[in-house]
């Protein structure tokens, strides 16, 4: 951001700079000509201190883990906000069903278990229309990303309908798209779509409770997501929420950290190819995805393989198990 506003700014003082030349005022060139040196040590300076830290392989022996943090302790009221009215997120459930997006579920034939469980989670624009075999039909709660609620609010019939007794929607994002007080029409749609469906509770994320996923993030791995240039997914998002309300989790579809290989190695996983949603047969295979997102060093990516190395920790503290693959 800043380099590229210094680079405007280079670019527009040598533009004036030649055109007073032109126009011959040689005292005036003096001064443009200084400023135009002080922008080029900017430059330098700016480029110079630019931190490039640089996302390094990931390994669980040399993870830096301060204190584990007790999410159950999390406060929810400051966490979630609600679309309208001032009810707070009360869910509790004692058994909860988290179904992954990834294509492991394919042919799981678990739906009728996860249709089951007392409490059932999905994530993002996940579909159930034919797909209620494997992954069953009920949602209980759907996390959902800012980047996908344009996806989920254009289908209400599969997204939207009544399928449980209760049924809520919490949206993540960056506070700027996502908060009351946004600009963006993000804020707005969730808005109007939350009084035509007025038995779905719509809650966001909290712009306090954003920070505190990033620092969690920062207590659990020893990395600043920002500096690593990284975002977190909304698988994270929703394992912690899933934590927060759920005695006990099963999860559907997660592979273990160490599935797609030894990071880095620069050996092709030997796991056979695998869709990265189950809903996208022809999507780019999953361990591609994981490994691409993880070796990132630019552009914001997610950190699939550390975060998963995060979830095998809490599994033990969490009463957390996983299905296909079992692990
Ligand atoms: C918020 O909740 C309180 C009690 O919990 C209630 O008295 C008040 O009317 C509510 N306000 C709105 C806007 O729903
Ligand atoms: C829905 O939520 C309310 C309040 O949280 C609770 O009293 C009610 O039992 C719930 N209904 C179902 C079907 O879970
Ligand atoms: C809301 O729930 C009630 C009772 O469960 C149902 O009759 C009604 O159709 C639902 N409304 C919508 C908009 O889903
Ligand atoms: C570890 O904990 C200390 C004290 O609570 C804190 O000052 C420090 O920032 C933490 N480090 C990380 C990486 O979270
Ligand atoms: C794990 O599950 C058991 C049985 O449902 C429950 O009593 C216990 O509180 C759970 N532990 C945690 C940390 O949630
Ligand atoms: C990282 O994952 C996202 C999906 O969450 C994908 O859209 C993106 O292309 C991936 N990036 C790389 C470098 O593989």
């Amino acid at each position: 951001m800043l380099i590229k506003r210094v680079k405007t700014c280079f670019i527009r003082t040598f533009l004036s700079m030649l055109s007073i030349l032109q126009s011959q005022q040689s005292h005036r060139v003096v001064i443009f000509l200084a400023i135009f040196i002080l922008m080029t040590i900017l430059i330098l300076y700016t480029s110079n201190n630019v931190s490039e830290e640089v996302y390094t392989p990931f390994h669980v022996a040399t993870m830096k883990i301060n204190k584990t943090t007790d999410l159950k302790r999390w406060s929810r009221k400051d966490g979630f906000v609600p679309i309208s009215g001032n009810k707070s997120l009360a869910l509790h459930c004692g058994n909860c069903a988290l179904v992954t997006s990834s294509s492991h579920v394919l042919s799981s034939q678990a739906g009728e278990e996860i249709d089951r469980t007392e409490c059932v989670i999905r994530m993002n624009d996940a579909p159930t229309l034919g797909y209620e075999s494997d992954i069953g039909h009920r949602t209980t709660l759907r996390v959902v990303a800012h980047t996908s609620v344009f996806r989920v609010v254009r289908q209400p019939n599969e997204y939207l309908r009544q399928t449980d007794g209760n049924f809520t929607i919490v949206y993540w994002g960056p506070p700027n798209k996502i908060e009351k007080n946004a600009k963006g029409t993000l804020y707005r749609l969730i808005q109007r779509v939350s009084t035509t469906y007025s038995n779905v509770s719509f809650f966001t994320i909290s712009p306090n409770r954003m920070r505190k996923f990033d620092n969690l993030f920062h207590s659990e791995t020893g990395r600043d997501r920002q500096k690593s240039h990284s975002w977190l997914s909304t698988g994270w998002f929703t394992m912690v929420i899933a934590i927060e309300i759920c005695d006990n989790i099963k999860v559907y579809g997660m592979v273990p950290p160490s599935y797609c290989g030894v990071l880095f190695s620069r050996k092709k996983p030997a796991s056979k190819k695998m869709p990265y949603h189950y809903y996208k047969p022809r999507g780019s295979d999953e361990c591609l995805m994981y490994i691409q997102n993880e070796s990132s060093r630019r552009g914001s990516h997610h950190r699939f393989i550390t975060e998963k190395h995060v979830f095998a920790r809490w599994a033990k503290l969490y009463n957390i198990t996983f299905s296909h693959p079992t692990w």
